[in-house]
């Protein structure tokens, strides 16, 4: 059924009259909630609400940056993504490649995964490439891995497959026989964006993949993902809470706090216009190197509340300075305010004016 007035047809959103986005993710009210066991029985006394509905669209060849501060569920979200841990309830719909039907596989089985090749067309690369590596393997073990999970090759054909992957993301013949502890970190993350790109994947998360690495380096793995994301026609949720290194990569941006997506746009638009109390104050911690353009900063008071019992109503509110009675009772949903932006707050379209009033500009 085709909605001319919200542009939406099945899984295909009509972004204007001459570009179509599909999406490839979709997730509908998705909970994750982590036990928390305690007593000698080790019975369930509590959970950690680690994602608490989320909602979210995620298009085909797109790059999602995904922010936050730490612990707010941006690894959750990409693991529950690509089926590496259970979700308590929620949808996860996967769109085939050209297909405008989705495969709900919030509780899809491995063997299922597998067999409707859906496993190897949802990868993730970690932030600590020597964790997710066995130390005992040989490199082109480790890319051998997941090609045959993938396709069925013979071994000619295997080999051709494991050197045009190294190529592909800067390493070399020679490296084939070496075991992970052999290379520098940036070499080892290329190695690992190899294996996570291994089995043809259309959908790639990608986890603080530079945060380990100095600066010189980030930006050689930025750039070799970027162009490997044209290259393989790739889609991707880059996970961080580095704000400028999604100004480079993503073309849209989720931020979350406290198991939820508070505000979501396109980047500029993001950067430009936010509209949320957290995203100014995410806005405004961003350093900078010219002194006399470092912007007037919010300070948030207090920590970020436990997600085991997170604050009633909106859960920025112990800490927002815009708050008012109304925040600590209803909690505010995401809404469309136009132009493909969403904000979940009760104050949204005041907001931009009276953190101006307050702080100044925040950020150029
Ligand atoms: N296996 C687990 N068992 C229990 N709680 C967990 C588990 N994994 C994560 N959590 C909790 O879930 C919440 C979200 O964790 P998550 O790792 O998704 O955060 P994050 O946004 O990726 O943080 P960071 O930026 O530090 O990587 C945190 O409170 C964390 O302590
Ligand atoms: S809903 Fe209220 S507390 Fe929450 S961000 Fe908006 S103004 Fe702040
Ligand atoms: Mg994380």
């Amino acid at each position: 059924m085709l909605c001319r007035k919200s542009g939406i047809i099945k899984g295909i959103l009509f972004k204007s009259a001459d570009t179509i986005m599909e999406k490839i993710i979709e997730l509908k009210n998705l909970k994750k909630y982590y036990p928390i066991l305690g007593g000698l029985l080790r019975k369930q006394i509590n959970s950690v609400k680690a994602l608490d509905g989320i909602d979210l669209d995620i298009y085909r060849g797109e790059c999602l940056g995904l922010v936050g501060e730490s612990g707010c569920g941006k690894t959750t979200t990409g693991k529950a993504i690509i089926r590496l841990h259970d979700s308590t309830s929620g949808d996860i719909n996967y769109y085939p490649e050209g297909s405008t039907d989705p495969v709900n596989i919030v509780n899809m089985g491995r063997t299922e995964m597998k067999r409707r090749n859906i496993r190897s067309k949802l990868q993730m690369v970690f932030q600590d490439p020597t964790n997710s590596m066995n130390p005992r393997m040989l490199v082109k073990n480790i890319i051998a891995e997941p090609i045959r999970e993938a396709e069925n090759l013979n071994s000619r054909e295997m080999d051709v497959k494991i050197k045009d992957l190294l190529k592909l993301v800067g390493l070399d013949d020679h490296h084939l026989l070496r075991y992970p502890h052999e290379f520098s970190g940036g070499q080892r993350q290329r190695l690992a964006v190899a294996r996570a790109i291994a089995s043809n994947p259309e959908f790639l998360v990608l986890d603080e993949p530079t945060s380990a690495l100095d600066v010189s380096v980030q930006a050689q793995i930025l750039n070799l993902l970027k162009q490997l994301q044209h290259k393989l026609n790739m889609t991707y949720l880059f996970v961080t809470h580095h704000l400028y290194v999604v100004k480079y990569i993503s073309t849209r941006l989720a931020v979350m706090y406290l198991g939820k997506i508070v505000e979501l746009s396109q980047t500029n638009d993001l950067f430009d216009s936010p509209m949320h109390p957290y995203t100014f104050a995410l806005l405004s911690a961003i350093p900078d190197v010219d002194v006399d353009k470092t912007p007037n900063r919010i300070i948030l008071d207090g920590d970020v509340p436990s997600p085991i019992d997170p604050p009633k109503g909106c859960r920025f509110h112990p800490r927002c300075p815009f708050a008012i009675e109304h925040c600590s009772i209803e909690e505010p949903v995401l809404e469309d305010v136009g132009n493909e932006h969403k904000v979940a707050c009760h104050r949204k379209l005041d907001i931009p004016k009276l953190v101006f009033d307050k702080y100044g500009k925040i950020y150029t």
